[in-house]
């Protein structure tokens, strides 16, 4: 086995594990971390700079503020690229001054207009200038704008990462912010940091499993912690004779052989989750063929006593001789008999034996019989001459009534439909006299054993199921 590495990636985004198969496992997304809502009793510090204004200042001072635009909530998400406007709105029409605490994930202007940049979290400020106390803080997430997600997976090229977001390394790069953001962490609680998450875990959930050649099977792939923002993950085959990866990110096994399916997560190249696969051939359950059938060389078979495939065989062509005697029915006839009589009781069906076993003499005294009332000729259509019944071999049977009337009754169809069940075929079916030597005899039944159901499914006579000829001398 040659194990290539495929060129072909395969990026699956966010939870774009779509279609169903054995070994699925959904990606979950667990809900983003809550932020601790500021309400408005959280307390804030005085503001020294502006208390010492608010010395010399002689305008009203503001004794209420309100603002909309927030759905009355101080903690707000946006997508980078998003905007939003938060209108504060004072008692004595002042117009409040406006700070991000991080203009890297969000920019705010004077008239409270937001602008989502890039991921991460802020404090906004609307400071009231005549009463501190009224100042607003809002704490704004900004989450990396999520790519679309795409039931193709046309480029090898990952979606793109979150942009590293950290507070304090943003505070550390701008000296008027970090005062800023200084000022906003003595006055609310610290947040909970949402800074993008490293990969740290990958898993097909699956380490084997197997295939068969042209089966499907879209692998479902689990990261660690489950809340990464880049989710991103590159799909290998080991051998793409053995397994395709395709467009859509679904696996489709090609060859028979071995081969090892590897995720990797983009955002961290060091770790991977790797699925065995192995693709069988399909099995084809074939149908019963009946040029497969045992033949046999009809010229070359004993004329007396033969058995084919186990079977022995009684016709016109194939006898038995006198002292061929089992005193009666075989043991596995009569047990089978017993158990199709009950078979038909359940079903509501009466059979009984008319004519089981008849000895080579009792044979040759009914055929005499049968000759001297209608002529050999009649006779040879319907009665075996000594030594070619089937009776004289104690596995064969007449049923019920042995004569024409018997001929679509409810027993001569149940046996005709039935009797295979329990080993028996019918034996000279109706239109067969040229293949069997007889005419049609609902009532005569053989046993043959576990042969039965086939040949009777073939819907051959046992003569033509196994080539056989039924004619006298032949
Ligand atoms: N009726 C069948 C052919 C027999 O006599 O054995
Ligand atoms: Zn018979």
């Amino acid at each position: 086995m040659s194990f290539k590495k495929q060129l072909l990636s395969v990026i699956l985004a966010g939870c774009i594990i779509i279609s169903a198969s054995a070994c699925e496992l959904i990606q979950k997304r667990e809900p983003d971390p809550v932020l601790p809502e500021i309400t408005s009793e959280t307390p804030s510090q005085p503001d020294t700079s502006t208390d010492t204004e608010s010395d010399t200042d002689t305008s009203p001072k503001s004794a209420k503020v309100d603002f909309t635009g927030t759905d009355g909530k101080k903690d707000i998400s946006l997508e980078t690229g998003e905007d939003k406007t938060v209108t504060v709105k004072t008692d004595t029409g002042e117009a409040p001054v406006w700070s991000s605490s991080d203009k890297s994930v969000a920019t705010v202007d004077e008239k409270g207009h937001i602008k989502a940049v890039g991921a991460g979290m802020c404090v906004l400020t609307a400071k009231i200038p005549s009463n501190s106390e009224l100042d607003l803080k809002f704490t704004l997430t900004v989450r990396e704008k999520k790519a679309e997600v795409s039931s193709k997976a046309e480029s090898s090229k990952p979606v793109s990462s979150s942009k590293p977001s950290d507070v304090s390394s943003q505070q550390a790069s701008s000296a008027p912010e970090r005062s800023l953001a200084e000022e906003v962490q003595t006055d609310i609680p610290a947040p909970i940091s949402h800074e993008p998450e490293k990969v740290s875990g990958i898993d097909l959930s699956l380490s084997t499993t197997v295939m068969t050649v042209g089966q499907t099977l879209t692998p479902f792939v689990t990261l660690t912690p489950n809340y990464v923002d880049n989710t991103a993950v590159t799909l290998t085959v080991s051998d793409e004779d053995v397994l395709q990866i395709n467009q859509d990110g679904t696996i489709t096994a090609l060859g028979e052989g071995a081969c090892t399916l590897t995720a990797v997560p983009e955002s961290n190249k060091e770790l991977k989750s790797s699925l065995i696969v192995s693709v069988t051939e399909p099995v084809i359950e074939e149908e019963p063929d009946p040029d497969d059938r045992p033949t046999v060389n009809n010229d070359e078979l004993p004329r007396s006593e033969c058995y084919v495939d186990g079977i022995l065989i009684v016709n016109k062509t194939y006898s038995l001789p006198q002292s061929y005697n089992p005193g009666g029915l075989t043991w596995e006839t009569q047990q089978a008999f017993n158990e199709l009589v009950a078979g038909a009781a359940e079903d509501g069906i009466h059979i009984w034996c008319a004519s089981g076993f008849r000895s080579y003499e009792y044979q040759a005294s009914l055929y005499a019989g049968y000759v001297s009332w209608y002529g050999q000729a009649t006779a040879d259509t319907f009665s075996a001459r000594a030594g070619h019944s089937e009776h004289q071999t104690g596995m064969a049977i007449d049923c019920n009534i042995i004569n024409d009337s018997f001929t679509g009754t409810p027993e001569a169809i149940w046996l005709e439909n039935h009797c295979h069940e329990y080993g028996f075929i019918i034996r000279y079916p109706y239109g067969k006299q040229a293949v069997t030597g007889y005419k049609y005899e609902p009532w005569h039944i053989r046993y043959i054993g576990d042969m039965a159901t086939e040949i009777y499914e073939s819907g051959l006579t046992l003569e033509e199921y196994y080539g056989l000829t039924s004619v006298y001398g032949g």
